[in-house]
């Protein structure tokens, strides 16, 4: 049977969260890895909603906090797939924050998270396919081959002179 394709847009979803004094450090502001947490559950939300199935975290690529997201902001956290490889999938996560007086938001950061969907025994399975439509999602599909190298050798999952895409910086 032939994988359902769906649009890159329609794998969108979006959660929010408000910052509360349980979820600070000791400065105030956001403490990273609650962060992660909500942005790994994001990629999670949209991994199991498209695929319809369980999906589990493989990788996440480097995570940087480029501004702190102060208490009492709202987070909001959007999530779509950017390619499906074959069991695998990668998924961009945007995270903005919002100041709840103000209403002026930030991107503080993003993220590329690589899911696996596993079927009822717990191997990996293929399940979707994603179609780009937008110049974005074009050049995130596109750019997704080189990621996937990339974080495959710095997993040992792959010789780096394997690497097709990735040539110019390895040979
Ligand atoms: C992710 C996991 C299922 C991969 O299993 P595996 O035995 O390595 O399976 P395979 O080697 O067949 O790889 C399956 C897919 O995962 C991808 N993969 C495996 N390790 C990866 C990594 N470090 N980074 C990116 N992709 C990875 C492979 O490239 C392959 O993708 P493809 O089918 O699209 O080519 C397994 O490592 C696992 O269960 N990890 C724990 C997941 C977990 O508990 N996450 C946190 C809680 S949700």
């Amino acid at each position: 049977m032939k994988d359902k394709v769906i649009d890159c847009k329609d794998t969108k979803i979006s959660i929010s969260e408000m910052v509360l004094p349980n979820h600070t450090n000791n400065l105030d502001t956001l403490f990273g890895g609650k962060l992660m947490y909500w942005m790994d559950m994001a990629a999670a939300i949209c991994a199991n909603k498209n695929t319809k199935k369980i999906s589990v975290t493989a990788s996440v690529d480097n995570i940087t906090f480029k501004s702190p997201i102060f208490k009492g902001d709202i987070v909001t956290i959007t999530a779509f797939i950017t390619r499906v490889f074959n069991t695998s999938m990668e998924i961009f996560i945007e995270v903005s924050s919002q100041n709840s007086e103000s209403q002026k938001s930030v991107i503080s950061n993003s993220a590329f998270f690589t899911f696996v969907t596993l079927n009822e025994k717990r191997k990996p399975v293929k399940s979707i396919e994603v179609k780009p439509n937008t110049e974005e999602e074009k050049k995130l599909f596109n750019g997704a081959l080189r990621r996937r190298q990339l974080r495959l050798i710095l997993a040992g999952k792959m010789k780096p002179e394997e690497a097709d895409e990735l040539k110019s910086i390895f040979n």
